[in-house]
């Protein structure tokens, strides 16, 4: 009865049902503690309605809050790495990069980006994500791509593509919380889309994996993660997964690190933002293009064609990401060949995007050009331009939402399931349990909170959207109906 009827008896509260018998993880550490995250106790054996206690926002700082950063530091750039290889772009090219074109860099160039090196989440690190606030976040998860298999016909075979997994925590808990549907279990196949050698190496640890020889001559192996038998994989772009087999796509706070242009109306017309550097310091400045830019012909012209007149015309400022165009239209088709569906999760509107980029270093909001690579920079999301670019690449697939995360998650049950939590657990666990699960699901300051002023939690609960495309085939996916 379970496994047939997922997507049928969740408006009936399958939450309790699915998690009786999970099993938990537990760690555990004190929602007031500033820094100290214990380390994890053992998985096995673990009672049921466990969970584990994550940092909450006493602690760390999530994403979403770009429209009213605090004030700006504005340290000096020392000259690293990648500080003198931006500046050797703009010295070979004679002239300055566009906000992308930095961006990129700073993030991801393949030696010295934000990424690329180091383990940026959590308290000793930069921000925080949903996954890492709470379990019942991948958990969530879980029950949405559950009951998207379940729509598809419980194919066999099902490939599970998550794009930027960070620490893999979101996949961890969609694998345990699903662990009782065996079936579906056994059917996926995991594909991580991430670029940073650092971090696919934390989710092949946290995923329990495992490398097993395929053929002792040519040394070809495949990885298992121990979690639940699945084969698991690494890409750096979606066209690296095979195709050809039923696809269900996670992508949460992905969208927020692909790299976007700026645009400024001037009185010339609207202009592209730039990062030149400074003649006599040889500090990075913004600049404004001269002229039209390729980006304005292309990507500009194409977003505002979307949006009507007046949209547009109350804008002093533009934001483009044409990678999330690129790879939406990428998703839709794969989505459109494969069957299945895509979810996308991030902090966004829908509609277009004013001026968002911002920079975090440390928990701290600081100026986009101060010290690149040390800070983590990232854009609100347009989802209308992501329904536009999937609707466009498409006729096979049907887009729902965006809605916010917090009618998501409640849809799909996590009342229920941090209610069955709070009934097995410490005064000192239920207190992390009651900020994780405001800070997934709800809106400003936590109105409980009787701590310190300055760690009170902050919900993300409208701050985030959650968009589906989905292949028609399958009809509306849960809980967007
Ligand atoms: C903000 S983190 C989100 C992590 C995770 N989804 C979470 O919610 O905790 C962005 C993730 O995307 C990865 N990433 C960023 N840009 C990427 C790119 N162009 N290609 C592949 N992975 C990328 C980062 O390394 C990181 O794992």
């Amino acid at each position: 009865m379970l496994r047939s009827s997922l997507s049928s008896c969740l408006r009936r509260s399958v939450v309790p049902i699915l998690f009786a018998t999970s099993v938990r993880s537990q760690r555990f550490c004190s929602s007031s503690s500033q820094t100290r995250i214990p380390p994890p106790l053992p998985r096995e054996g673990a009672e049921e309605n466990h969970y584990d206690s994550r940092p909450t926002a006493s602690i760390s700082i999530d994403r979403s809050g770009l429209y009213n950063p605090p004030e700006h530091s504005h340290e000096p750039s020392s000259d690293s790495e990648l500080v003198k290889h931006l500046k050797s772009i703009i010295k070979f090219r004679g002239g300055p990069i566009t906000v992308a074109e930095y961006m990129e860099e700073v993030l991801t160039n393949p030696t010295s980006g934000f990424y690329m090196n180091r383990d940026v989440f959590g308290a000793g690190g930069d921000f925080i994500t949903s996954p890492e606030v709470s379990q019942m976040f991948g958990e969530m998860i879980g029950v949405w791509a559950m009951c998207l298999w379940e729509q598809m016909g419980q194919p066999d075979r099902v490939n599970l593509i998550e794009f930027g997994p960070g620490r893999g925590t979101l996949m961890v808990d969609l694998l345990r919380g699903a662990s009782k549907f065996v079936d579906f279990t056994k059917s996926l196949h995991i594909h991580m889309v991430e670029c940073s050698p650092t971090l696919r190496k934390v989710q092949y640890d946290n995923l329990k994996c495992t490398d097993e020889a395929v053929n002792e001559e040519d040394h070809t192996k495949s990885t298992i993660s121990m979690l639940s038998g699945a084969p698991i994989s690494w890409h750096s772009t979606l066209e690296e997964v095979p195709s050809g087999s039923p696809t269900i796509i996670i992508a949460h706070e992905f969208y927020d690190a692909l790299p976007v242009h700026q645009f400024q109306k001037a009185p010339r017309g609207w202009c592209e933002k730039m990062v030149d550097v400074e003649e006599n310091s040889s500090r990075f400045r913004f600049v404004l293009s001269p002229q039209p830019t390729s980006a304005t012909l292309l990507y500009l012209m194409k977003r505002c064609k979307w949006a009507g007149a007046q949209e547009i015309a109350k804008l002093e400022h533009i934001e483009i990401c044409p990678k999330a165009m690129d790879l939406t239209h990428q998703i839709a088709k794969r989505v459109s060949s494969d069957g299945g569906g895509a979810l996308i999760i991030d902090y966004g509107e829908n509609k277009i995007i004013s001026d968002s980029l911002q920079a975090i270093r440390k928990h701290k909001f600081v100026h986009i050009l101060d010290d690149p690579g040390t800070a983590d920079l990232s854009a609100y999301v347009d989802f209308a331009s992501v329904r536009h670019s999937a609707e466009e690449a498409s006729e096979d697939i049907s887009v729902y939402g965006p809605m916010t995360q917090s009618q998501f998650l409640g849809s799909l049950g996590i009342n229920f399931r941090v209610e069955a939590l709070l009934q097995n657990c410490t005064e000192e666990q239920a207190e992390s349990l009651r900020t994780g699960y405001w800070r997934l699901v709800g809106d400003g300051e936590a109105p409980f909170w009787e701590g310190p002023d300055e760690q009170t939690p902050i919900g993300m609960g409208s701050r985030y959207l959650a968009m589906a495309i989905v292949n028609k085939k399958q009809g509306a996916p849960i809980p967007f109906q």
